[in-house]
């Protein structure tokens, strides 16, 4: 079959497989070339490993450096009759081949990360392929909905201000198009769910679960990735429900730290950059902060991809030094450069000239887009996308 993006508002409906293998080669290349992780962790497990941040850590610790062995864990859907399966299905199937093919472990568990019966799944898989202990574990979940187990219910994450309404544009990547939108206040029970599905507690079971089944190696460190952001966006992000979602998983990491330091380990927040992922563009009001912060960034030749904040974040915070960077709240910073006063001064100038007539030329928009496509398979010019694909043979090939 021949596949084409397929995209509906701000979602790919479909995904192409070589592409998807493209974005992950691109990775290791850089990882390969990068500052390497030095006296890193050799068996990981990535909790949302298959796409953004987590993707990104996988690959720099298996061939940036510290040679992991992983055990990833995602939501994703193969081929059905929906149509080619999520950019995430196949992400897992090509990270896994290449890491075999370095004489790595990796292991993937495509199962619903809040579930009591994964935690004991991938406890399973510890045991089995890694002596029984994991020294890293990353938690990376970005999810719209958390099940309740115990009552059948769902709790849903809202991104919504809370108190007041803000106004804000949204991009149609289908369209192309500029959205202004109000979005009105967030409820109780909308803020409550987003804490559910997005703040710390399901993080904190992983940890319980790992401790009460012995799976703690020494030493062992955790990391769940957060976002602050500049002012502009703290209406719609900080002091909305995410923002307030990750508030407790900064509160989570300090409990979380003492336990593990029973272990001589630690637990950390880490305060990544704004960037391009499947979760983001959902982010009402985001995209243009987005669109000018990518055009700013590159023009200052320090803008970052999920890869480079990962490669850094391991090889320069978390392993190869004497003591965990942190700030006044005891969080590891790799906004440092979003958050430059000349970057924001600039950033803010730009937004203030953006509308729906020039956003595509004001903003960086073909930047973004090309991301978002590239995150999906499409857009790589080195990818022949007339080639006809036997989806089921290549599926099996890989498995
Ligand atoms: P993403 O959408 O690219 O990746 C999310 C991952 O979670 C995927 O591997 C997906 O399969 C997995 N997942 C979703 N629901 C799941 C479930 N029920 N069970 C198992 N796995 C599940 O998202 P992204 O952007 O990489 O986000 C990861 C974390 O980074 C989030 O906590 C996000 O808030 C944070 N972050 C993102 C920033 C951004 O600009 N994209 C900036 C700073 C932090």
């Amino acid at each position: 079959m021949i596949i084409k993006p397929e995209i509906s508002g701000v979602i790919a409906r479909s995904a192409h497989p070589l592409g998807c293998e493209n974005a992950i080669l691109q990775q290791i290349e850089y990882v390969k070339n990068s500052d390497q992780i030095r006296q890193g962790p050799k068996r990981v497990l990535i909790v949302g490993a298959s796409s953004g941040f987590g993707l990104a850590a996988r690959i720099a610790l298996t061939f940036g450096g510290a040679q992991a062995d992983t055990i990833g864990v995602s939501f994703e859907h193969g081929p059905s009759e929906k149509g080619v399966g999520s950019a995430g299905f196949y992400n897992d199937l090509y990270f896994k081949k290449h890491a075999e093919l370095a004489g790595r472990h990796a292991i993937n568990i495509q199962a619903d990360a809040f579930s009591a019966q994964t935690k004991q799944d991938v406890i399973e898989a510890i045991e089995t392929y890694f002596e029984g202990e994991v020294d890293l574990v990353i938690y990376s979940v970005a999810s719209g909905v958390r099940p309740n187990y115990q009552t059948g219910e769902r709790w849903r994450s809202a991104i919504k201000p809370i108190g007041e309404s803000v106004s804000g544009a949204s991009i149609s990547l289908e369209k192309d198009q500029w959205i202004e939108s109000v979005l009105e206040p967030a409820s109780d029970d909308e803020i409550e769910g987003t804490l559910k599905v997005m703040g710390g507690d399901d993080w904190e079971a992983w940890i319980d679960a790992l401790i009460n089944a012995e799976s703690i190696a020494k030493g062992c460190k955790t990391v769940a990735f957060s976002y602050i952001g500049p002012e502009l966006t703290h209406p719609i992000y900080l002091d909305g429900t995410l923002g307030r979602a990750k508030v407790d998983l900064h509160q989570t990491s300090h409990s979380l730290n003492l336990k593990l330091a029973n272990f001589n380990g630690g637990a950390y927040a880490s305060v990544c950059k704004a960037l391009v992922t499947k979760a983001s563009v959902f982010i009402p009001g985001l995209t243009p902060y987005l669109m000018a912060l990518y055009r700013v960034m590159k023009e200052q030749g320090t803008h970052e991809g999920c890869i480079e904040q990962m490669q850094r974040l391991f090889s320069t915070k978390l392993y190869g030094v004497t003591k965990v960077p942190v700030d006044g709240e005891r969080l590891i910073r790799v906004d440092d450069l979003e958050l430059d006063p000349d970057t924001q001064l600039k950033v803010s100038q730009l937004i203030a000239t953006m509308n729906a007539d020039n956003f595509s030329t004001v903003g960086d928009y073909e930047g973004l887009k090309r991301e978002f496509m590239q995150l999906n398979g499409f857009d790589f010019d080195n990818i022949d996308y007339n080639a006809d694909i036997e989806l089921d043979q290549l599926i099996k090939s890989l498995s």
